[in-house]
């Protein structure tokens, strides 16, 4: 048998197969009709993209709003894509030529996807574009365009366990909210404990679904814990392990945690308290609420190749790849901006980049041939990336 040394392949040289299947599937006999059911159905369930119309929009706190979406006729959209509670939609705002994306949990329920709408709850973010964009322009009426849900934040039986604990902080309740409501109409089968940590009563998002929902059904429980505010009624202080003991079940239980990056690092101590399994514990990485190095320098030049075409652009050591090319006009694909679902993976030509604890999800043999995921990449020194637009 030859003696294959792994680091002289062309971990790229699968590509060249590409054009020759196509050419051989463009010369092929067309068997499969182009209306197969199957072929229907995964396009009604997959589609690519999802064109939708804002329906409704409602003030949920002073800096939150929940926008209704339903299918634009108008654009030939005419039902929504079925998802799994704690799903996420991937918003594209286009300014000009740029196109900028932004994943968003859906609060609504899988079922009332079939009754043709979705929500999401949009909060203000300081220093933010995309949520403070649509805050400013979203109405009635606006056309938008998304992505199907996508997301892997879900209940699955195989894996978790039939009770969960879920700890939520600020807009972090909104895929909960949804497994919530599934489970309220049926669709899952579990008990539910929510932790929904908020800095004050009136920055509590949802309140009034929440109560409705943890009242009509015995699964589903709920307790507010405020940070800033001491009231009667709601626990005081920040989600510690102690708080977890005291309102979770008897025996396992999966916990789901979903929040900003100060509920992470508050929670990071108080974990192994809780002598959970690893797969006991699922995170969802809400977008971007991750630093960079302490030591990341002031500005940096990234190189990059993307269209066939290389373009430097001046950037901060602060941001991400993947924001200091939005910020540059260089259209780079994401979706969860998270680390997770590798739709931005890029190759690193050259230079050095930090990414943040817990954040390195990518495949042993990306991490070897040098892949990136530009969206939880921060440069330490100039780099030179190629990416690698999508269809
Ligand atoms: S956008 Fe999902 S890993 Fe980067």
């Amino acid at each position: 048998m030859a003696d294959h040394n792994l680091d002289s392949l062309d971990p790229m040289a699968f590509t060249r197969l590409i054009p020759t299947r196509e050419s051989h599937f463009a010369a092929a006999e067309a068997r499969i009709p182009a209306d197969y059911p199957a072929n229907r159905l995964a396009a009604a369930l997959h589609p690519a993209y999802q064109h939708l119309v804002v329906s409704e929009v409602k003030a949920e706190t002073k800096d939150s709003r929940v926008y209704t979406l339903v299918p634009d006729g108008d654009m030939g959209c005419t039902s929504l894509a079925y998802f799994d509670a704690g799903q996420y939609l991937c918003v594209y705002i286009e300014e000009g030529s740029v196109v900028t994306q932004r994943p968003y949990s859906i609060l609504s329920s899988p079922r009332d996807s079939l009754c043709g709408f979705y929500k999401i709850c949009v909060k203000a973010v300081e220093g933010g574009f995309v949520s403070n964009h649509i805050l400013e322009n979203w109405c009635v009426g606006t056309k938008v365009r998304t992505s199907a849900p996508l997301g892997e934040f879900t209940y699955e039986p195989l894996r978790d366990c039939e009770n969960v604990v879920a700890v939520c902080g600020g807009s972090g309740i909104t895929p909960i909210l949804s497994l919530a409501k599934a489970i309220a109409e049926g669709t899952e089968e579990l008990s539910l404990t929510v932790l929904y940590g908020s800095r004050l009563e009136e920055s509590i998002i949802c309140r009034q679904e929440l109560d409705i929902l943890s009242e009509k059904c015995e699964n589903i429980k709920v307790v507010y814990v405020l940070s800033h505010e001491e009231k009667e009624g709601y626990e005081r202080g920040f989600i510690t392990a102690s708080k977890i003991k005291k309102y979770a079940p008897e025996g396992k239980y999966s916990l789901f945690m979903c929040g900003p990056e100060a509920m992470y690092k508050s929670l990071e101590g108080e974990l192994s308290g809780l002598s959970l399994e690893r797969k006991q514990v699922r995170r969802e990485v809400q977008s971007e609420c991750f630093a960079p190095a302490p030591d990341s320098p002031v500005s940096v030049n990234i190189t990059v190749k993307a269209h066939g075409e290389l373009k430097t652009v001046a950037a901060s050591g602060k941001d991400t790849i993947l924001r200091a090319l939005e910020k540059a006009g260089v259209a780079a694909p994401s979706h969860c901006r998270g680390g997770e679902c590798g739709y931005c993976r890029s190759r690193l030509v050259s230079g050095k980049v930090y990414i943040p604890e817990g954040l390195d999800m990518r495949r042993l043999a990306d991490s070897r041939y040098g892949y990136i995921h530009p969206c939880c990449s921060f440069p330490l020194t100039d780099i030179e990336i190629e990416v690698f637009p999508k269809r």
